[in-house]
């Protein structure tokens, strides 16, 4: 069954697993069983699906901004893929430039706060501004980041996520431009991790089934 406990982060950073023993050595085989974890993923999204959203976001964004030059800005490391393929379907001129969030404090708890770790280098003053996000879960990460940048005076901010996870929202937030929405799944590829695995897929994924297994002599592998 899915999601096992161990993949129900309580830190309000998306896929974030407890700092646990050996949850890399278990994930590495991916599709092999090891240690206690089997895992299978499955495509959610195609390559060729992701494509034909970011051209229409790429379309809208072109269209709201139609004489006008947004610095588009990318919270890293997930929406790096999204961003570069964003920009490239955007008709308007834009510049780019990247923040990184961290979460520090409470450890499993979703209290923890969140601290830019890498601030944009542009100036953002009287600039429209649009945050990239490959997606907003709890939506805590996206909230201090638009407080964060709100400070600068930029001239508008609006947010672009690839997907808007809903089922763990715990701030009233929702992105301007979304390419797709879901409830709730824990989803790898395209940017997205799972304890820094899986990003440089072209498809999305949803992680499937986490079997108990003892020993890999008999079981079926998925
Ligand atoms: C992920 C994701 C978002 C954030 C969403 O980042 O990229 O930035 O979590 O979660 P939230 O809405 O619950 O705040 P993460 O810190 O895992 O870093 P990453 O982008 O490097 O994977």
């Amino acid at each position: 069954m899915f999601p096992p406990t161990w993949a129900l982060p309580k830190n309000p950073l998306h896929n974030r697993v407890p700092p646990g023993e050996g949850l890399k050595s278990l994930f590495s085989g991916e599709g092999t069983a090891q240690g206690q974890f089997t895992v299978r993923k499955e495509v959610l999204f195609s390559r060729s699906l992701i494509e034909q959203r970011v051209r229409e976001l790429g379309a809208r964004i072109s269209k709201d901004y139609e004489g006008r030059e947004p610095i588009v800005v990318g919270i890293l490391n997930g929406a790096v893929f999204f961003l570069a393929d964003l920009v490239r379907a955007i008709r308007v001129p834009t510049r780019i430039d990247f923040v990184r969030a961290a979460s520090y404090g409470s450890g499993m708890s979703s209290s923890g706060t969140v601290k830019l770790t890498k601030d944009v280098e542009l100036s953002v003053e009287k600039q429209p501004v649009i945050l990239v996000e490959d997606i907003v879960d709890t939506g805590l990460t996206l909230q201090r980041i638009i407080e964060l940048m709100e400070r600068k005076g930029p001239e508008s901010i609006r947010v672009c996520a690839l997907i808007d996870k809903t089922e763990r929202r715990e701030v009233p937030i929702r992105p301007d431009y979304c390419g797709f929405s879901i409830e709730s799944g824990f989803v790898v590829g395209y940017g997205l991790d799972f304890n820094e695995q899986y990003r440089h897929l072209p498809d999305i994924y949803t992680l499937k089934e986490i079997d108990t297994v003892h020993s890999t002599r008999g079981k079926p592998r998925v």
